[in-house]
């Protein structure tokens, strides 16, 4: 495991799904990803089989917190793209569970992929993507490290309209020159 301070990473397991496929129904989840329709279980069993076949530092993991029941399974969190030469990888995440949204999980999560990132894969880089409407995430991601460093305009067509498409990252030297 991805062990941080109250929380942790795991390995996405086949009895996960259901879960998942909970959280990905919400639309108000949804909007700020790109997923456009109703989401099945069998669905996400065949995203789960592809996913296995990818590198292990591109596999999903469940982010976990401490709580007084014990540890709970509030979202995902993964380096995707991850490409070997440039040393880069794009980070994606979501909390499904609404109820824990701006307590912080957020910011720790972030802070504990990119130590991971940076101290035990060795990227250079890390990078997302996050629609312009996504204020509670780009404010969890600027106080991370990230800069915006691009806009893709128009790039979202979200609920009637279009949105710009923000393009930020981290560098290993800024992130080393704040930890
Ligand atoms: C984006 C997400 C990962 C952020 O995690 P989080 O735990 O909710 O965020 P945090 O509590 O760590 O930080 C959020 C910050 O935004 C602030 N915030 C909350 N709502 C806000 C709003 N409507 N406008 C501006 N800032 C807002 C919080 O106060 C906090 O700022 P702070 O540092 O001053 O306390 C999570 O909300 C989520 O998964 N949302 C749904 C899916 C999603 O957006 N995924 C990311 C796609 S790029």
């Amino acid at each position: 495991m991805i062990i941080g301070d109250g929380i942790r990473f795991r390995a996405a397991e086949r009895t996960d799904l259901q879960q998942f496929v909970d959280w990905l129904n919400d639309p108000e989840v949804r909007q700020y990803l790109t997923i456009y329709f109703p989401m099945s279980l069998a669905f996400e069993e065949k995203w789960f089989e592809d996913n296995l076949s990818k590198s292990p530092d591109e596999q999903a993991l469940v982010m976990e917190v401490i709580t007084e029941g014990g540890w709970k399974s509030i979202g995902t969190i993964s380096l995707m793209n991850v490409c070997n030469i440039d040393r880069e990888a794009e980070l994606g995440l979501f909390i499904g569970e609404k109820s824990e949204w701006s307590k912080g999980y957020g910011k720790k999560a972030l802070k504990l992929m990119l130590e991971y990132a940076f101290n035990t894969l060795n990227l250079n880089r890390v990078y997302l993507r996050v629609f312009e409407n996504n204020l509670r995430g780009i404010r969890a991601y600027k106080a991370t490290g990230f800069i915006e460093e691009g806009r893709m305009r128009q790039a979202k067509f979200c609920n009637g309209k279009y949105l710009d498409v923000l393009i930020m990252s981290v560098l290993r030297s800024e992130w080393q020159a704040e930890n």
